[in-house]
Order: structure tokens, then C-alpha cells, then sequence
């Protein structure tokens, strides 16, 4: 890429899906929340005729805390991990590192504050593995997703503990780590200087349209985060769904969800590269696989003509149009995926 790429940097998956296609490039799990959570979210409807009350913003800063076994000023709730992005440049940062190939939207929320930012593109050959020696040294923050979007590859919380330094700050988007069993080298629960945790709602629990998700990290970086955002700046709705998804009953429903994610992925895997000429990331820990084929413009095309949206790679530095990802959906619908791959790659 090259010049000025930010409307390349920001495209989504929600474009590569249009109406009428099998959804393969939006990872969201549900395509609705689930039934109990809606009812949360109706009841608390009638909150919405006041303004989002301390005592509510504190009781879901309180779940979320013991969630995560922190303590609640620890957490800061957000509209979505975006808004922690958004977010970034108030913490002034000098020089960002981005750990590459990854999600664009924390890249292009620095350079349109005017941060200095300096891209690590993790190796395909070394399976993109995250090596802390190739940081900049004066890189005074560092970015990376945790597993990472395109890649699905979850990188070991000891590997990201040696990003840590004095004077850093180190911001870890686990959008998708519930969707690991075990929550698996999560870094949430480490209350360490610099260390600024990002949280999602909106994969697990079908929610994109809400924005609803939060920041753990020390009081102070959070108090240095949140200094530009407007009074009431999550609605009553978010507080509601953030203190219902910390409940156990959730946890153990994300719990499940993740075993089966990795049931359905590691058949999904098998199937498709099996087939001529693809080739798959296999240390793959996220609802998502990042796939590699000779002509991948043309094999995308081809799948959409047969009623398949898959998420174009070419956006995502470090990756080029050959690079597709695929989300991970139920064994009946990675069938028909797997078939309109098959059809394009044997037969053109
Ligand atoms: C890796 C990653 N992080 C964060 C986000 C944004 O999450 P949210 O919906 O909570 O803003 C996305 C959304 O696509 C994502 O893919």
C-alpha cells in the first residue's frame, strides 16, 4: 500500500457481506442477541427517561471488575472496543508501534490524531508470530489484537508482558479472546503499569448495532483515556448488557460458544485446505480462519457469484489480494462454504 491508504485501512468486513449472500466476512457470532439479553434490554427500556445514572455506570464497572478480578476503577465502560481507539491519541503518544497484519481502526485513529506511527508486520514464514525484540525500543506505545484479526493466531501472554516497559503504554484489543476456551492467554485480569486491556461485546453476543464493550487498566491511564469524552458519553443500554454479560450464566454461555468454535473451526480447517492450492494459517485460535489462494481477487468474485461473501485481505497491511478470511460459522454453512470453494478452485 501506498500514499494516503486510509480508505483502504478502512474498509470492513460489513462491506465484502450484502444482502442476499452467506455471510462469511463478518465474524460476529449471533445475527441477533441471545433471548435473555434482549429481555435485559427491554426492561431497561424505561431507563432511558433519565440520564445514565453514577450508581448504574458503577454497578457495570463493578461486574466487570469482578469478572475480571480487578477492581472497578480499574474499568472504563466503552461504546465498543472502537471508541477505545478512538481513544488512543489522548494518551499523546510519540511514536506507536502497530503490530501488523491486524485490525486497521487503532492505526488509522492515531494517524488521524497526527501520531507518529511505525508498522511491525509479523512474518508469514514464522507463522506471524509475535517477537517482542522487534518493537522500536522507543515506541512509547504499542498496539496489537489478541487472537489477532485477520490472522487468528493468539499470541502467548508471556510474549506480551516483555512489550511492557516504563514509560509505555501497551494496548491489547481482545475483541474475540471470549471465543477462546479459557479465555487463554487473556492479559484482563493483569493489573501492570502501561497495560491497557480492550474488551468487546459485539462478537459473542450479537451486538455490533449496540457498541457496547470496556477498557481495563490502571486508574490513572483510564482517567488520561476518558479526558476528552463527553458527559454521558455510554448509554443506560450499554451499562445494562455490560453488567448482564459478566454474569456467570453468560460466562458459561461464552464458554460453551468458544468449545464449540473450536470443534467447528478445526473441521472447517481440514476442509479447506484440503483443497488444491489453499492455503490456511493453522495456528488458528479465533471464530476465523486467514486463507491464502493463487488469483484471490478472482477466487473471491467467483464465490460471490455463487452466493458467498468472504472478507478481502488486500486491506490489511502486511497481507495482498491472494489473502482471504473466512468466519467460522455451524457445521451446516461452513458445508456450503467449503462446496463453493471446492466448485471455484477444481473448476475455474
Ligand atoms: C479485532 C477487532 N477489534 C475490535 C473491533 C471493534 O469492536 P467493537 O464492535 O467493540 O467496537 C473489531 C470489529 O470488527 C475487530 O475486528
Amino acid at each position: 500500500m501506498s500514499g494516503d491508504d486510509r480508505e483502504l485501512l478502512r474498509h470492513h468486513g460489513d462491506v465484502d457481506a450484502a444482502r442476499g449472500l452467506a455471510d462469511f466476512a463478518v465474524n460476529v457470532r449471533l445475527d441477533r442477541p441471545p433471548e435473555w439479553l434482549r429481555s435485559r434490554l427491554a426492561e431497561a427500556l424505561d431507563d432511558l427517561g433519565s440520564y445514565p445514572s453514577a450508581e448504574a455506570d458503577e454497578a457495570a464497572r463493578r461486574a466487570v471488575a469482578t469478572r475480571h478480578d480487578r477492581r472497578p476503577d480499574e474499568v472504563l465502560v466503552l461504546a465498543g472496543a472502537a471508541e477505545g481507539f478512538a481513544l488512543l491519541p489522548a494518551l499523546r503518544p510519540k511514536l506507536a508501534a502497530l503490530i501488523h497484519p491486524s485490525f486497521t481502526e487503532p492505526e488509522l485513529a492515531l494517524r488521524n490524531a497526527g501520531v507518529q506511527v511505525e508498522r511491525v508486520v509479523l512474518d508469514a514464514a514464522d507463522g506471524y508470530r509475535l517477537r517482542a525484540e522487534q518493537v522500536p525500543d522507543e515506541a512509547d506505545m504499542v498496539v496489537l489484537g489478541n487472537p489477532t484479526n485477520p490472522t487468528s493466531v493468539l499470541h502467548p501472554a508471556e510474549e506480551i508482558r516483555r512489550l511492557l516497559r516504563p514509560g509505555r503504554v501497551v494496548v491489547v484489543d481482545e475483541a474475540f479472546i471470549d471465543t477462546v476456551p479459557g479465555e487463554r492467554e487473556s492479559v484482563a485480569h493483569l493489573a501492570e503499569p502501561g497495560l491497557l486491556v480492550l474488551r468487546s461485546l459485539t462478537k459473542m453476543w450479537g451486538l455490533p448495532g449496540l457498541r457496547a464493550g470496556y477498557a481495563l487498566g490502571d486508574p490513572r491511564l483510564l482517567a488520561d483515556l476518558g479526558r476528552n469524552r463527553p458527559h454521558w458519553p455510554v448509554n443506560s443500554l450499554v451499562l445494562t448488557a455490560v453488567r448482564a454479560c459478566c454474569e456467570p450464566h453468560a460466562i458459561a454461555e461464552s464458554q460453551r460458544a468458544a468449545a464449540e468454535f473450536g470443534e467447528h473451526r478445526a473441521q472447517l480447517l481440514a476442509e479447506l485446505a484440503g483443497l488444491p492450492g489453499v492455503e490456511v494459517v493453522r495456528a488458528a485460535e479465533a471464530p476465523f480462519l486467514l486463507l491464502r489462494v493463487p488469483d484471490g481477487r478472482r477466487v473471491r468474485e467467483a464465490l460471490r457469484e455463487r452466493g458467498v461473501a468472504v472478507r478481502r485481505g488486500d486491506t490489511f497491511p502486511g497481507l495482498d489480494a491472494d489473502h482471504l478470511r473466512v468466519a467460522v460459522r455451524e457445521p451446516e454453512q461452513n458445508s456450503l462454504l467449503v462446496k463453493a470453494f471446492r466448485d471455484v478452485v477444481e473448476r475455474g
